[in-house]
Formats: structure tokens, C-alpha cells, sequence
């Protein structure tokens, strides 16, 4: 039988726009954009779709989460720094009957203490940090396995 072809939602926090240039040795030298190419022709090949955003602003990271309810089949979320700070992330995240990925590029586990804890991994399905950003792909990888699973 064919595979359902599903529509996922890739959400990145503050700053990372800024991938390229912002601290290459701990981020890598690959800007957003070029993840996101990679990511929509990854996605392709696994027969899904998707939507590759990015925000500063919380706000607009809350109202993304909100919107993605009967839109998209899973989120894959680098909350950036929000990850660590945003109880509105996790709430949001909370109204989702979807599947959450959490993605980190950096092992954040092996950084400053204020980065070992996460709201979002609460409400996520499960975490991948620390491979740079082939994470966005181990991520859609698992978000393929885990619709494939309920399906
Ligand atoms: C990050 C880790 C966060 O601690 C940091 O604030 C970021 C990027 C990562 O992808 O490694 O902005 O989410």
C-alpha cells in the first residue's frame, strides 16, 4: 500500500536565522536556509511535505503551534533559547494531538547548566541534539517512523 503523504511542520526559535554566522564552531557554517532546502528535499524522498519556519519572536512561535492543529501530521521544533524559558512553548505544544520532535544542533547537555533543561522536551515524543544539523534530518526520519506507526 502506498504511503500516506503527510505535512510537517518545521519550527526554529531565536537567533537561528543568524546559523552561518553565529558561533560556527559551536552551530556549524550551514545557514538556515540551506537546512531548509535539505529538509524539504529529505521530506520528499520519505513522501512528505514541509513547512520550514523561522521566528524571534515567541508570540509568533506560540501562534504558529496554535495554527498547526489540523494542518500538519507532526512539528519538529528547535525552540532555540525559548527552549529553556518558555512555559508558553510547552502550553502550546501542549494543545497538539500530534506528534512534537525536539531538535537541538548542539549537545545542549554539554554546555552552561541553563541549557540542560528544556519545556519542550516535556511535551515532545523525543529529543536529538548534538549532530549538527543532520538532527533535522534524524528528526524527520523518526517523525516518518512514528506516523508510519500510527497509521
Ligand atoms: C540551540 C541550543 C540553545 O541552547 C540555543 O539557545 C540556541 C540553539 C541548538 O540548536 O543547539 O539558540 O537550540
Amino acid at each position: 500500500m502506498a504511503k500516506q503523504r503527510h505535512n510537517i511542520l518545521i519550527l526554529n526559535g531565536p537567533n537561528l536565522n543568524m546559523l552561518g554566522v553565529r558561533e560556527p564552531d559551536v552551530y556549524g557554517f550551514k545557514n538556515l536556509s540551506a537546512i531548509a532546502l535539505e529538509c524539504g528535499e529529505y521530506a520528499g524522498e520519505l513522501g512528505c511535505a514541509v513547512d520550514f519556519r523561522q521566528s524571534n519572536h515567541e508570540g509568533e512561535l506560540v501562534t504558529m503551534i496554535q495554527e498547526a492543529r489540523g494542518a500538519f501530521s507532526g512539528v519538529i521544533i528547535n525552540g532555540g533559547a525559548y527552549s529553556h524559558t518558555s512555559i508558553a512553548l510547552q502550553d502550546a505544544l501542549k494543545i497538539l494531538d500530534i506528534p512534537v520532535i525536539e531538535v537541538h544542533l548542539s549537545n545542549t547537555f554539554k554546555r552552561e547548566d541553563f541549557r540542560h533543561h528544556s519545556y519542550i522536551s516535556a511535551v515532545a515524543q523525543g529529543v536529538i541534539c548534538g549532530f549538527g544539523a543532520h538532527g533535522y534530518i534524524l528528526a524527520l526520519d523518526a517523525m516518518r517512523a512514528l506516523l508510519d506507526d500510527a497509521a
